[in-house]
C-alpha cells in the first residue's frame, strides 16, 4: 500500500519536513509533477488552511495558493481583514495531478487513495504548528480532516472541534467559483458560490 508514512521524520522542524517531502515517493503523483508543493506561512501561525492540490502555477513555483484560485483566495482573505500572509497555507495533496489536452495542462481531482497516501505529511504539518483554527476549502480538504462522511453543502460554515483544532471551519474551493464563471451558463451559479465563500470567511 502506497503512502507518505515511510518519507516522514518523526522529530524534524516544519523546515525539516519540507527537505524530506521534496523528495517523497509516497504515490505516482510524484513522476509526472515538477516538485512537492509542501505548506508555506509562519510555523506559529494560528491558522492553517488547507486546499486540495497545487495547480499549474503551483508545481511550477513551488508555492501553494499563487496561480488563478490563489489570487482570488488571497483577496477574499484581505476583504475580511486576514492577512494571507499570517496564515499557513497547504494542501491535502502536494503533487500536481493534471491531464495534458494540448499544450495545456489541466488540474485532475486526486484520488481518495491519493488523498490517504499523502495525509501523513498534512498530520506532520498539523502536528508542528498546533493551529488554533483550521479553514478547509473545498471537499477533498475538509474530508482529509473530517473523513469522507463529512458533506461540505450540509457542514460547511460551520466551527467543529477536532483533534488537530479546536475550530475546524469548511468552506468552498476557490476554484469552485472560478469554474462556474467559465460556464457562461452558469454565471448566477458564481456569484451565489462567491456570496457563500465571502460570507463564510467573514464569519471564520
Ligand atoms: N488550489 C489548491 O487547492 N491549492 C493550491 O495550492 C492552488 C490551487
Ligand atoms: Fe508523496 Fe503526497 Fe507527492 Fe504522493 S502526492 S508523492 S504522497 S508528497
Amino acid at each position: 500500500i502506497s503512502s507518505a508514512q515511510s518519507f516522514v521524520p518523526e522529530h524534524a522542524s516544519i523546515e525539516g519536513l519540507r527537505l524530506a517531502a521534496s523528495k517523497c515517493q509516497g504515490c505516482s503523483l510524484c513522476r509526472s509533477a515538477t516538485q512537492t508543493v509542501f505548506g508555506h506561512g509562519p510555523a506559529t501561525a494560528s491558522v492553517v488552511l488547507i486546499g486540495e492540490q497545487p495547480g499549474d502555477q503551483e508545481d511550477v513555483t513551488g508555492k501553494p495558493f499563487v496561480g488563478p484560485a490563489g489570487q482570488l483566495l488571497r483577496e477574499e482573505l484581505m476583504s475580511v481583514g486576514i492577512d494571507p500572509e499570517s496564515v499557513y497555507m497547504t494542501n491535502a495533496v502536494k503533487h500536481f495531478k493534471f491531464t495534458r489536452s494540448s499544450k495545456r495542462r489541466l488540474h485532475k481531482k486526486p484520488s481518495a487513495r491519493e488523498v490517504a497516501a499523502c495525509r501523513p505529511w498534512l498530520e506532520a504539518e498539523l502536528k508542528r504548528i498546533k493551529p488554533a483554527q483550521i479553514l478547509c476549502l473545498g471537499a477533498t480538504a475538509a474530508s482529509a480532516i473530517h473523513g469522507p462522511n463529512f458533506r461540505l453543502t450540509q457542514q460547511r460554515g460551520a466551527f467543529i472541534s477536532t483533534r488537530f483544532a479546536d475550530q475546524t471551519f469548511a468552506t468552498y474551493h476557490p476554484s469552485a467559483i472560478l469554474r462556474a464563471e467559465q460556464t457562461s451558463a452558469q454565471n448566477e451559479t458564481a456569484s451565489q458560490i462567491r456570496d457563500l465563500f465571502h460570507r463564510d470567511l467573514k464569519a471564520f
